[in-house]
């Protein structure tokens, strides 16, 4: 394989995950070496085609057993989920730079630096949870990560506005308070895991941020006005709950005012 769509087709509709993880170094790879194409005269499948392993088991957020970090089980538990995230993560890139077309190089790149940074991030937590004793697919997972992409499969605004700009800009709300926990509780490998994730998400969150604006410039959109108007009209329940990382969204690109609707 050497064009960049071709690799994004065989990450999305194949499930073996060891596979996915190694086209997925693989394309970055070549990118890296100028030796990946970014023609774009594949087509691109519809959205119900993609794939995902048979294991994990698939549960509604409300079926979810309770976690609680204070004991082994919950640790694994909570694991199991960030693999999960890490793990969609991977599609939800390759999807992004699959789908939307037309764009300057600069995106197909940039979405292939963060599928790779992805599939790191959870090749390092499921490894994390083999030395618990547990593999990726034991437990079940949260079944809601994807329907971020299927309601947006026809929207690049709508994409951006609600994965990059909404779901992993949430990571950088919460994990600080996560990874205290993990120090309280003396557990410095998962502090360090914890955190060269999170420095990475907060480049994933600009680099939607980024992108966001410049498609609203190419479409003559205001963006901050049109990011009111996407969350309300995708994100379920009207608006995104704080408390919100101030600190780390204006890094992300996310401007004062927009925090300020966020939190009113
Ligand atoms: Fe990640
Ligand atoms: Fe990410």
């Amino acid at each position: 394989m050497k064009n960049i769509f071709e690799f994004a087709e065989a990450c999305l509709h194949r499930t073996d995950i060891d596979e996915k993880l190694a086209l997925t170094h693989q394309a970055w790879q070549l990118l890296q070496s100028q030796r990946l194409s970014l023609d774009s005269d594949r087509p691109v499948l519809p959205i119900v085609n993609v794939k995902f392993p048979d294991r994990p088991q698939l549960l509604a957020p409300r079926h979810m057993p309770q976690r609680k970090l204070t004991n082994p089980g919950g640790v694994i538990a909570f694991f199991h989920a960030i693999a999960h995230v890490e793990f969609v993560a991977i599609y939800l890139a390759w999807d992004i730079l699959y789908r939307f077309r037309g764009l300057p190089d600069q995106f197909y790149q940039d979405w292939l630096r963060v599928a790779d940074e992805e599939a790191q991030h959870f090749a390092l937590i499921r490894a994390h949870l083999q030395s618990m004793h547990t593999d990726y697919g034991d437990l079940p997972a949260h079944s809601g990560l994807w329907e971020h992409a299927t309601d947006t499969a026809d929207n690049i605004l709508a994409r951006l506005a609600m994965v990059p700009r909404c779901m992993e800009a949430r990571g950088l709300d919460v994990t600080p308070a996560i990874i205290e926990k993990f120090k309280k509780l003396g557990d410095d490998t998962s502090v360090a895991l914890l955190t060269r994730i999170l420095t990475d998400e907060v480049g994933h969150v600009e680099l939607g941020s980024y992108w966001f604006k410049f498609v609203c410039r190419q479409q003559g959109y205001e963006p901050e006005a049109k990011y009111r108007e996407l969350i309300r009209e995708y994100y379920k329940g009207g608006k995104p709950k704080g408390p919100f990382n101030r600190e780390m969204r204006i890094i992300a690109g996310f401007s004062n005012a927009e925090l300020d609707w966020l939190e009113n």
